[in-house]
């Protein structure tokens, strides 16, 4: 490994990387990928072992501590999540600025953000306590937060966390229950969306995180940082990418079209990609997208949705994409977008919210590195330098010389 900076102080050189395709930015013991072989793992834990054996919250205190915890540390997690669940009542009134169909994402980075207007007096982030206490905070609050989110939009008042739910089932009876009537927990759901939640949980260094990275290097507040992750996280080609699937197999709309649009995606001059195929970093199938395509077939069944059209296309388009040429010359195999829409349209929740659960999921991701970053002495603030492009020094022109 070349020591960049050492590199730089001897010559003055740097180096010229656009989109970081192979530039390390940081040391991280937090998760592993080995894209050509299709492997992830969290603290060395295997993804697909994970999310078959433990809880979201056991997978948040692993990627925090660097160890799974025992059963009474579980509990007082799972306790601690309870005792931060609710918001500042003040931060309630946030929503009603925003007009109801403003996509839950721009609600989700306004609120967020906020979330440092609340907390700022107490939060000194070279105090490893209140570091720990912001990312309780901020994976406890999330799933209040998003389902506000959702509530805000439906014109549906905002439910308050429960204490004897779980944390997914307290996120989905936030989401989908009402007050007027009792609200029964799915277990095969709720599982589901643990098991989503698990599979979303870090990604190491993408784009939201370096971006959670990057802000929090010049010492800014971490609820603050978090927003600006989200707002990163929102576009098609990160998180966004599963709203754009459904979209787009939608937009197929039958089996027999997907040639067309396989070709589409091959031709240079057509902008049209498939979503939820590729990655930076995958060679492989992405090992995210195998659980989700299981679980995807777990929540249709239970649902009793024994034809799912837009589920057909998807099995048919990775059939046709996974053989044909221009798809395996450049390794394209589908991601964990590929699936996930589909299970969360066949649990009703709208398109919009499909990167918000994707936000809630890779808070803890997005905490852990943030933590991992401010206790590495080597971390300084992220400063990369650029190719100055533009013109050479000239002379100032006066306004009356300008013509
Ligand atoms: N459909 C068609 N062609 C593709 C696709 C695709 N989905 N993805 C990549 N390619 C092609 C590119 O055109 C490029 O071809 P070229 O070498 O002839 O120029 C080649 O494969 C490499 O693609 P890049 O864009 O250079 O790869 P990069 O690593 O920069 O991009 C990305 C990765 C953004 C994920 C890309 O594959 C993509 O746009 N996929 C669709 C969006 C998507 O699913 N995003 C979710 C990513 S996972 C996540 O964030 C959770």
């Amino acid at each position: 490994v070349i020591d960049i900076r050492k590199l730089y102080a001897a010559t003055g050189y740097f180096t010229y990387d656009p989109g970081f395709t192979s530039t390390g930015s940081c040391e991280s013991g937090i998760t592993y990928i080995d894209g050509d072989e299709g492997v992830l793992l969290h603290r060395g834990y295997a993804i697909d072992e994970l999310a078959e054996n433990s809880t979201f919250p056991e997978v948040c205190f692993l990627l925090l501590n660097n160890h799974l915890p025992t059963a009474a540390e579980r509990t007082d997690f799972e306790n601690i999540l309870r005792r931060h669940s609710m918001v500042h009542e003040q931060l309630t009134k946030f929503y009603s600025g925003f007009r109801r169909d403003a996509h839950p994402m721009a609600i989700m980075c306004g609120v967020v953000g906020a979330l440092s207007a609340f907390y700022h007096d107490s939060l000194d982030i070279n105090d490893p306590q209140e570091r720990k206490i912001a990312a309780h905070r901020l994976i406890a609050k999330m799933p209040t937060i998003a389902a506000m989110a959702y509530k805000y939009s439906t014109g549906q008042p905002f439910m308050y966390p429960r204490n004897d739910l779980s944390y997914a089932e307290n996120f989905l009876y936030m989401t989908f229950g009402t007050p007027c009537e009792p609200f029964k927990v799915n277990p095969i759901l709720s599982k589901a969306m643990d098991k989503i939640f698990i599979l979303h949980a870090d990604h190491e260094q993408n784009a939201s995180t370096s971006t959670v990275r990057l802000a929090g290097s010049s010492g800014a507040n971490p609820f603050a940082c978090i927003a600006a992750g989200i707002a990163s996280l929102w576009g098609p080609a990160h998180g966004g990418a599963n709203e754009a699937v459904l979209k787009m197999l939608e937009e197929i709309g039958s089996v027999d079209r997907i040639p067309e649009f396989v070709r589409r995606a091959k031709d240079k001059n057509d902008s049209f990609r498939l979503m939820g195929f590729g990655h930076r970093v995958y060679k492989n199938y992405d090992p995210r997208a195998q659980v989700m395509r299981q679980t995807c077939h777990e929540v249709l069944g239970e649902l009793g949705i024994k034809d799912e059209p837009l589920l057909d296309i998807a099995m048919e388009l990775e059939k046709i994409a996974l053989s044909d040429e221009y798809f395996i010359e450049k390794k394209l195999y589908p991601n964990v977008d590929f699936y996930s829409g589909i299970i969360l349209k066949a649990m009703g929740f709208p398109t919009s919210m499909f990167t918000v659960l994707f936000a809630l999921a890779r808070t803890v991701g997005w905490i852990s590195q943030w933590k991992e970053m401010i206790e590495d002495p080597v971390q300084k603030i992220g400063r990369p330098r650029q190719l100055y492009t533009g013109d050479t020094k000239r002379p100032f022109v006066p306004l009356a010389e300008r013509g």
